[in-house]
């Protein structure tokens, strides 16, 4: 059973074992968050996610963190939101689900999650955020870290955690 938590920040700064990255099925980087932790990573971040050679929508892959705090980071790829009839809620689950099952596997206890699809991918914060609580309620780790970056996702986990 995890203690959930919303917090405002950098999830790059989080010195947590894992941080997830909201990426893209290239896995190559962009902006947002995904831009942001290879950044603070460093190039050997994007080195490896080139060896794994992309992912899935809805599923997450694993790398080492490099120079950030966090041991490893969990690449997962949320849906782009279409209007919510192109299975976006499902896809969306099964990225928490993934990333936890990656977590689980590497013997993470710690865990910082961004507000997966909810910038540039234009998902209703106050679904995700249902969606993201729903899924990590009762996930294998200690410690899970909702890193907001602004307030009207931390609202909306507050809400959802509520
Ligand atoms: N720490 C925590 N949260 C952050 C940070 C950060 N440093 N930077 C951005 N965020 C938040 C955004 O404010 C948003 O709430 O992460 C959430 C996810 O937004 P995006 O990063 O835009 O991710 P997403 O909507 O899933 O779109 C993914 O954007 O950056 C590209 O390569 C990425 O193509 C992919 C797409």
């Amino acid at each position: 059973m995890a203690v959930l938590e919303a917090v405002k920040a950098d999830i790059t700064r989080l010195a947590v074992d894992a941080i997830v990255n909201a990426a893209n099925e290239s896995l190559l980087g962009g902006g947002g968050v995904d831009g942001a932790i290879h950044r603070a990573a460093g190039p050997e971040l994007l080195e490896e996610c080139r060896r794994i050679g992309g992912c899935p929508t809805g599923q997450a892959r694993i790398t080492r963190g490099y120079r950030l705090p966090a041991k490893f980071v969990i690449h997962t790829v949320g849906p782009i939101w279409l209007g919510g009839d192109r299975g976006e809620p499902e896809l969306l689950a099964s990225c928490y689900r993934d990333s936890l099952r990656l977590a689980e596997e590497h013997g993470v206890k710690t865990m910082a999650f961004p507000a997966i699809s909810c910038g540039v991918y234009g998902y209703p914060v106050a679904e995700a955020t249902e969606i993201a609580v729903r899924e990590t309620r009762n996930a294998p780790v200690e410690r899970i870290v909702f890193a907001c970056f602004g307030d009207e996702v931390w609202n909306a986990y507050r809400k959802a955690l509520a």
